[in-house]
């Protein structure tokens, strides 16, 4: 039945990215750190105080991006018992939407779970209308209808001024993609749910043939909507000598999950280097990334020597070339990573750097003994 309602695309050309919703043990803390070291300024918050007993929930905002951290209260709930399964996450990938109720309707026709039907939410500057659907893991995407709102984030949240600010602003822009790591063989019944549930095409595929190194391997396919603007891969594990990335990430998260987000910059150089001033950590490229480079993706505007200090690696296209870089995990397990990317006509991925990344990935690995 569910195929006869194939072409019933919800929101089809009006989907973007809306917000992404962390479960953390300690919302005050992570709020802190994505202000002082990723450049997020807190502008609202929502907790006992507020109205929301039980929960501390801090929103914050960077150029077109917005994150929620939000940390239970209590020894056991919904936020409490995710944080316990999978540690720090995100929970819900939540996308923009001009009809939440017409993408919630047409999402579960499609074979979609509901997890919260549509619903309005009001306050004093206007109303949303939210709804919740499931995705891998335990993750759900909401869709979030918000032309008829004016506050800072969300009925339920107040603004806060006095946000802790970043020593140096990394002007970040936007999210590029998003990244889920789900179980053996699930990747193809995923982009299949992507595709039936919200029309969003498979732009490129990587085997374990591109991706792949002596020891482990991945294989990845990217969804999208039809104008580019959001973009899932799907990567799930494949057989290597040793444990792929993605086992480990799946064993430490108790599960499908998500993997990385990627940030748009204008100026990666610059970003990167406001980033590390902050403290954030990247991963370190091999020397002899950079040897092979010129060769590999030809006439690029930034000097190599500084993107080898930096540690940014290139991949090219036909349509031109990108630069991007991955930090190291985000919270003490080895799950949610950041990429920090800026394309210069390249819709690539970075399959190019795969190779180099996972030597590098493999050494983190290696030292926490789980290669
Ligand atoms: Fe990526």
């Amino acid at each position: 039945m569910a195929t006869q309602l194939v072409d019933r695309v919800p929101a089809r050309g009006s989907l973007d990215w809306d917000h992404l919703h962390f479960y953390v043990g300690n919302a005050k803390q992570a709020a802190h750190f994505y202000a002082t070291a990723f450049g997020f300024r807190i502008v609202a918050y929502a907790g006992p105080e507020t109205g929301s007993p039980g929960r501390a929930s801090y929103a914050l905002v960077q150029a077109g991006l917005r994150f929620v951290v939000t940390s239970s209260l209590a020894p056991s709930d919904p936020i409490a018992d995710h944080v316990r399964a999978h540690g720090d996450g995100i929970r819900d990938v939540a996308l923009r939407v001009s009809d939440a109720r017409a993408a919630y309707a047409n999402a579960v026709a499609a074979g979609a779970r509901g997890v919260t039907e549509p619903h309005e939410e009001h306050d004093a500057d206007g109303h949303v209308v939210l709804a919740t659907i499931a995705t891998y893991g335990d993750t759900v995407h909401s869709f979030v209808e918000r032309d008829a709102y004016a506050g800072a984030f969300m009925p339920g949240f107040v603004a806060v001024a006095n946000s802790p600010e970043a020593p140096h602003a990394p002007n970040l822009r936007g999210i590029d993609h998003c990244v889920g790591n789900v179980g053996w063989d699930e990747m193809d019944p995923w982009v299949a749910f992507y595709a039936r549930t919200f029309g969003f095409s498979q732009l490129v595929s990587f085997d374990d043939r591109d991706i792949s190194t002596q020891y482990t391997a991945l294989r990845s396919k990217v969804v999208s909507d039809a104008e580019h603007r959001v973009k899932f891969p799907i990567n799930e594990p494949a057989r290597g000598l040793k444990k792929s990335q993605i086992e480990e990430y799946l064993d430490f998260y108790g599960g499908p999950g998500v993997q990385h987000v990627a940030i748009v910059t204008d100026d990666i150089i610059a970003t990167v280097r406001a980033l590390r001033s902050n403290g954030v950590k990247f991963l370190e490229t091999p020397a002899s990334y950079y040897d092979a480079l010129a060769e590999r993706v030809g006439t690029i505007d930034e000097s190599i020597a500084t993107l080898r200090d930096l540690s940014i690696l290139v991949d090219r296209d036909d349509r031109g070339y990108m630069l991007q870089i991955f930090t190291k995990p985000l919270q003490d397990r080895p799950t949610l990573f950041f990429e920090i990317i800026q394309r210069r006509g390249s819709l690539s991925f970075g399959k190019g750097n795969f190779k180099a990344l996972f030597v590098s990935i493999e050494e983190e690995q290696a030292k926490r003994g789980n290669l």
